[in-house]
C-alpha cells in the first residue's frame, strides 16, 4: 500500500509525520473523507467545498491548487487499486516548536493521503441487517461545522457504541435534541410518517451525503422537515437512518435498545441507501 506524505508516495510501513506535527500536537488541522465507487470520487464537488471552507474558517493555507489535490487524490486511489473504499484527507498547519499560537505564515502545511479498498458485498450484508445507535450527551465544542481532526469526544462516543454492540452514537444536546453521530448525521421518519433531520444552523457537521440525499429526496418528489428530534422521537420513529461518505445511508434498527419501527431495516432507509450508491457511481 501506498501513502502520499508531503509531497511523494511512501509505503505505508514507512509513512511517518513529525512528533511536532502541530495536527499530532495541538489537534490543529483538518480532513475530509470521500467514498469511491468503481475508482472514483462520490460527491467530489461537495467534499472539496467543505475542505476549503474548513481550511479557511482556521486559516491553514490552501496546500495546493484544487487541480492538484485532485491529481494527487486520483493518484492515490490509482496506486492503491481502489474501486469500492475511502479516501481520507488530512491538512495540517504543519511543523513548528510547539506554541499554541500559529507559526510563521511561511510554514507549508502538511498532507496526508491514504486510500484503502473496502469489502462492498460486507457492507450490503451490515446494511441489510441495520444497525443499532446509542445516545450520549453532547459534549463537543462549538465548532462542529469545521471538519477538524480534534475528534476525541467522538472516538469515545464511538467506543462507547461499540462497548454497547451499537454501530453509532447520537450526541443529545442540553434541550434533549439530538444533534448528529459521531461520523454521521443523524434522521428518522416520525410516528406521523415525517421524514426529518436537524437543520444545519445548529453546531453540526453539514454532511456532504446528507447534501445529496436531500437532492435525491426532493428529485423522488419526496418532503423533508429539516427539523431537530428527540431520542424519545427516534424510539417511536417508523424509520431511523445515518448518513456519511463511511456509513452512505444505513438503516438504524434500535435506539437505546428500543427497537425503531418492527426493528428492521426501513423501507425508506433501504431505497434511499439504493438510490445514493446508484447517484454515487
Ligand atoms: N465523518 N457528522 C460528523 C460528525 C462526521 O464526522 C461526518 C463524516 C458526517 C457526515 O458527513 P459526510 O456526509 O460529508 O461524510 C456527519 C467521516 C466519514 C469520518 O469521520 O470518517
Amino acid at each position: 500500500r501506498w501513502v502520499y506524505v508531503n509531497g511523494q508516495f511512501v509505503r505505508h510501513g514507512q509513512a511517518m509525520v513529525h512528533v511536532e506535527d502541530r495536527g499530532y500536537q495541538l489537534a490543529d488541522g483538518i480532513y475530509e473523507v470521500w467514498a469511491v465507487f468503481n475508482g472514483a470520487l462520490a460527491d467530489s464537488e461537495g467534499h472539496f467545498e467543505r475542505l476549503w471552507r474548513s481550511l479557511d474558517e482556521l486559516r491553514i493555507p490552501h496546500p495546493m491548487s484544487r487541480a492538484a489535490l485532485e491529481v494527487v487524490l486520483k493518484e492515490a486511489v490509482r496506486r492503491n487499486r481502489v474501486r469500492e473504499g475511502l479516501v481520507y484527507l488530512q491538512v495540517t498547519r504543519g511543523v513548528a516548536k510547539r506554541d499554541h499560537a500559529f507559526p510563521h505564515p511561511s510554514t507549508p502545511p502538511a498532507v496526508v493521503i491514504v486510500a484503502r479498498g473496502l469489502d462492498r458485498a460486507a457492507t450490503e450484508a451490515k446494511a441489510a441487517g441495520g444497525i443499532s445507535v446509542i445516545t450520549t450527551p453532547e459534549n463537543r465544542w462549538g465548532r462542529c461545522d469545521i471538519k477538524t481532526v480534534g475528534l476525541l469526544p467522538n472516538a469515545l462516543a464511538k467506543q462507547a457504541a461499540r462497548e454497547r454492540g451499537a454501530g453509532e452514537a447520537w450526541f443529545v444536546d442540553d434541550l434533549g435534541l439530538v444533534t448528529e453521530g459521531a461520523s454521521s448525521n443523524a434522521w428518522i421518519v416520525d410516528g406521523e410518517g415525517n421524514l426529518r433531520t436537524r437543520d444545519t444552523n445548529a453546531n453540526i457537521l453539514r454532511g456532504v451525503t446528507r447534501r445529496s440525499v436531500m437532492d435525491l429526496l426532493a428529485k423522488e418528489g419526496l418532503t423533508l422537515q429539516e427539523k431537530p428530534f428527540t431520542p424519545e422521537e427516534a424510539k417511536a420513529a417508523r424509520e431511523a437512518f445515518i448518513t456519511g461518505a463511511g456509513s452512505l445511508v444505513m438503516p438504524v434498527v434500535a435506539v437505546d435498545g428500543h427497537p425503531v419501527g418492527d426493528g428492521k431495516p426501513g423501507p425508506l432507509a433501504t431505497r434511499l441507501r439504493a438510490l445514493y450508491i446508484e447517484h454515487a457511481q
